[in-house]
């Protein structure tokens, strides 16, 4: 990780390593607005999700990951002057806090459903004078009409109501505005989970994880919902980037992350059975099966593939 943060460069890098330390809840700045619950009655991302989450998280600062990728593309459509950006679904702040970091004069508001993840945002941005962090329900902002020059979301729209969420960004956003996104196309993440549940379930077919970060993955569904919104695509690039995990435990902890009320759900309905044992013993032997289990004990899975899209208005 460190390395990943030294090649962000210079000052800004430092600052930006220190963000990612966390620490107390900035109060002032989470703004107890919309609080949407997801259908099932329980925030998106609940305090344990957030948590497993921040390992996912790290990940991206790779310089292949997203990231520093939708960083270039706002210091193209709003480097240089006093503009405003919205960041939709940003979990413990990204790429909101990157993109205040980097561009002093822009006006950053990092949002997400989750009271969990905005309480992490909001300690980020607490040392940017030009970042705040607000609970917000991308299918329903509480922001005004044309109020922001860029919006940014990275892997959010494939949890949502997406024509609700693309209606929502429309409106916020200028006449002319830009929105720059991210989703998933093809993760091991998800290959991984469906492995596990096939051990679990004696291998019978594994449900659709409830989360699921593949739902954009097919068929342009994202670009052809926006097109039917008005928006113009001026841009879409697939990249794709590694995730790693210094032990077997921390990679089960972190990969088996989408299929965790899954697990949850067996342990309790399956008293007496050791679920979790079950489920580590296929871990390990697929990463050894796959080569991700390296000679160092670490979990590398290499084939992450993202596209990244700019899309006006
Ligand atoms: C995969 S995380 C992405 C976090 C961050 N943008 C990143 O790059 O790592 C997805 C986020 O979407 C949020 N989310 C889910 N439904 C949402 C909604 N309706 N409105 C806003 N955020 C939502 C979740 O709470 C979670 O933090």
């Amino acid at each position: 990780m460190l390395a990943a943060l030294t090649r962000l460069g210079g000052a800004s890098a430092h600052a930006y390593a220190s963000s990612l330390g966390g620490g107390g809840l900035a109060a002032s700045r989470v703004l107890p607005t919309t609080r949407r619950m997801s259908s099932a009655g329980e925030p998106a991302f609940d305090e344990e999700a957030t948590s497993a989450y921040t390992r996912i998280f790290e990940q991206h600062m790779h310089p292949q990951g997203p990231w520093k990728l939708m960083l270039e593309q706002a210091k193209g459509l709003v480097g240089g002057r006093a503009g405003r950006v919205l960041d939709l679904a940003s979990g413990p702040g990204e790429p909101a806090v990157l993109i205040a970091s980097e561009l002093p004069l822009t006006q950053v508001v990092s949002t997400d459903i989750s009271p969990f993840m905005v309480e992490k945002a909001a300690a980020r941005c607490e040392k940017l004078p030009n970042c705040v962090a607000e609970l917000a329900d991308m299918e329903a902002l509480h922001f005004e009409d044309a109020s922001f020059d860029l919006v940014t979301c990275c892997y959010g729209y494939m949890f949502v109501d997406l024509k609700k969420a693309i209606s929502e960004t429309a409106r916020v956003l200028k006449p002319g505005g830009s929105l720059v996104a991210t989703y998933w196309v093809d993760v091991d993440l998800m290959r991984i989970g469906d492995r596990i549940m096939r051990a679990v379930l004696n291998e019978a077919e594994p449900p659709v994880p409830r989360m699921n970060p593949l739902s954009l993955a097919d068929g342009r569904a994202l670009e052809k919902a926006l097109e039917q919104a008005g928006f113009s695509i001026r841009l879409t690039s697939a990249s794709s980037y590694p995730f790693s995990a210094p032990s077997i435990d921390a990679g089960f902890a972190m990969f088996t992350i989408p299929i965790a009320s899954d697990l949850r759900s067996q342990a309790e309905a399956r008293e007496g059975e050791d679920i979790m044992s079950i489920a580590k013993d296929a871990f390990h032997s697929l990463c050894k099966e796959k080569g991700y289990l390296k000679p160092t004990g670490e979990i590398v899975v290499p084939n992450n593939q993202f596209v990244l899209l700019h899309a006006q208005l």
